[in-house]
């Protein structure tokens, strides 16, 4: 299937106004898990185009806030949420937090950074698990105790060791495929639920 192949996922997202069709991904996600409350402060990597920043938007409501990073700019706008283009690999986070007022810690950190893919796939998958990496240690950084982190990996020899690195870290670690996931596409998320806290790895 080609990867702009206007399917089912792609008109209920435009249908919705939603900025793209990864929104149903976090939807299942967050229905399985409740990871998202009214009033938390959500971290969203890789947050463009917009749509999981605008599901979080919504699930914490006013007093809730949702910082996006991405390296292209996110052109929406919402009353409680804040876009920063930048390189996550090169990102002072703690900076631009302490520049834009928003103070750590977050309820939830998410990451559905992908790489730019190559087409050589062991590339494309160390380049995913390097980003994986990141988001945890930004996790680690930033997360509340008892917070949630969930992150998308391409699948590869990478999945057990990283699965055990959150396992260590969080008191429950699920891995899922949601429906919306494009058949051809190798992506799996990680769903690590309560983190220990610094003491706990
Ligand atoms: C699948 S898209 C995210 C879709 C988004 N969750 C949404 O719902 O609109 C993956 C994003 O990861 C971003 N990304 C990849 N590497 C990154 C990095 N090093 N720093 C920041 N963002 C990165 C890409 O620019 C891309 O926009």
């Amino acid at each position: 299937m080609a990867y702009n192949q206007k399917d089912y996922f792609f008109k209920k997202a435009k249908k919705e106004n939603y900025a793209a069709r990864s929104i149903f991904k976090l939807q299942e996600i967050d229905e399985r898990f409740h990871l998202l409350k009214s009033g938390y402060k959500v971290l969203d990597l890789g947050a463009a185009p917009g749509s999981w920043s605008q599901y979080c938007s919504q699930k914490v409501g006013p007093r809730g806030r949702v910082l996006g990073i991405d390296l292209q700019t996110v052109k929406l706008t919402m009353p409680n949420a804040l876009f920063i283009a930048a390189d996550m690999r090169d990102l002072d986070v703690g900076k631009v937090m302490e520049e834009n007022g928003i103070a750590p810690p977050f309820d939830v950190v998410l990451s559905d950074m992908a790489p730019k893919t190559t087409g050589i796939r062991v590339t494309d998958q160390a380049r995913s698990l390097e980003l994986c990496e990141l988001a945890l240690s930004t996790a680690e950084r930033f997360l509340r105790p008892r917070g949630h982190f969930v992150c998308k990996l391409f699948h590869s020899e990478g999945f057990e060791p990283f699965r055990d690195q959150l396992r260590a870290r969080f008191q429950r670690v699920e891995a899922l495929r949601p429906e919306s996931t494009r058949k051809e596409s190798k992506e799996i998320f990680f769903i690590a639920i309560g983190w220990k806290g610094p003491a706990g790895t």
